[in-house]
């Protein structure tokens, strides 16, 4: 039976950011460094970002959250990004890193794998700077609001790139094909989408606290996408591995997509 809906403000209470990146991205141990999820979209983000097609100004990161691994590539080919969160703990955790304070995460393994894939594995320390350079602001936004953003942007994005967010934050299909005409209201005509989501999982779990997820599948994504103006350009599967089998979530594969705004 799927589990009660995890309402938004829950991560602003219950959400523990550390936990989250301790179980889900500790060097050798971490749930979607073991599942390959981390490898499966890093590479994509890699090809992504290097092929001279999504570039430019400005990229905005919806549901950022504490992590950083989504926006390591990203910020070789965009002026300035935008992180965003609703719950003022992950951004908080985000700014640990952002100010580079002993307590923040340790990203250092995956930057040089990073780097490594972009055939520069001497330039870990480059990497970290120039991504801490070209964040300019971390700010609130509610992906379930026709307005997300509290502060206005002068400028629409090139670019909006969100993982593993309206999976969480939206309670039924509705709710998610309303958030994608949401978020895509601060991207410009001709600008790219870049997402990470999970397919068919119902929950994951944070120090015990049980988060709902909403279930749907590759079919569902796809539409939700292209009925929100969208021409999907790349989209890839990664199903969950044989010998996955640990009971922290119960996903049954991760996607990445890349579509262009159309109007
Ligand atoms: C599982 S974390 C994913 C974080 C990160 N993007 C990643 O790839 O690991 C989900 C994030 O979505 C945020 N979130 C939940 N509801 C939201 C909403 N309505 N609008 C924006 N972000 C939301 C949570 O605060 C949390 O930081």
């Amino acid at each position: 039976m799927a589990l009660p809906f995890t309402e938004n403000d829950v991560y602003c209470t219950a959400f523990n950011p550390k936990a989250f990146l301790d179980a889900y991205f500790s060097d050798k141990v971490g749930a979607l460094v073991n599942d390959d999820y981390l490898d499966f979209v890093l590479k994509q983000l890699v090809k992504t970002f290097t092929a001279g097609v999504v570039e430019g100004e400005t990229l905005i990161d919806i549901g950022t959250g504490p992590t950083i691994y989504q926006l390591l590539s990203a910020c070789e080919v965009f002026k300035e990004i935008i992180a965003t969160d609703y719950s003022a703990l992950s951004r908080q955790e985000f700014e640990k890193w952002l100010k580079n304070e002993p307590q923040g995460f340790d990203w250092g393994p995956i930057v040089r794998y990073v780097c490594e894939l972009e055939g520069q594995r001497d330039k870990c320390t480059e990497k970290e700077e120039k991504l801490r350079q070209t964040v300019k602001d971390v700010i609130k936004c509610d992906v379930t609001r026709s307005q997300p953003l509290d502060s206005l942007l002068p400028n629409s994005a090139d670019c909006l790139l969100t993982s593993l967010c309206l999976e969480n934050a939206c309670k039924d299909q509705a709710t998610y094909r309303n958030a994608i005409r949401n978020i895509s209201s601060l991207l410009k005509a001709g600008g790219h989408l870049v997402m990470m989501g999970v397919l068919e999982e119902t929950f994951y779990l944070v120090d015990d606290y049980r988060f709902s997820c909403l279930f749907y599948d590759a079919g569902f994504v796809r539409n939700a996408v292209r009925d929100a103006g969208y021409v999907i350009q790349d989209f890839q599967v990664l199903p969950r591995p044989e010998n996955s089998t640990h009971l922290i979530s119960d996903y049954k594969g991760y996607f990445f997509l890349v579509a262009r705004k159309e109007t």
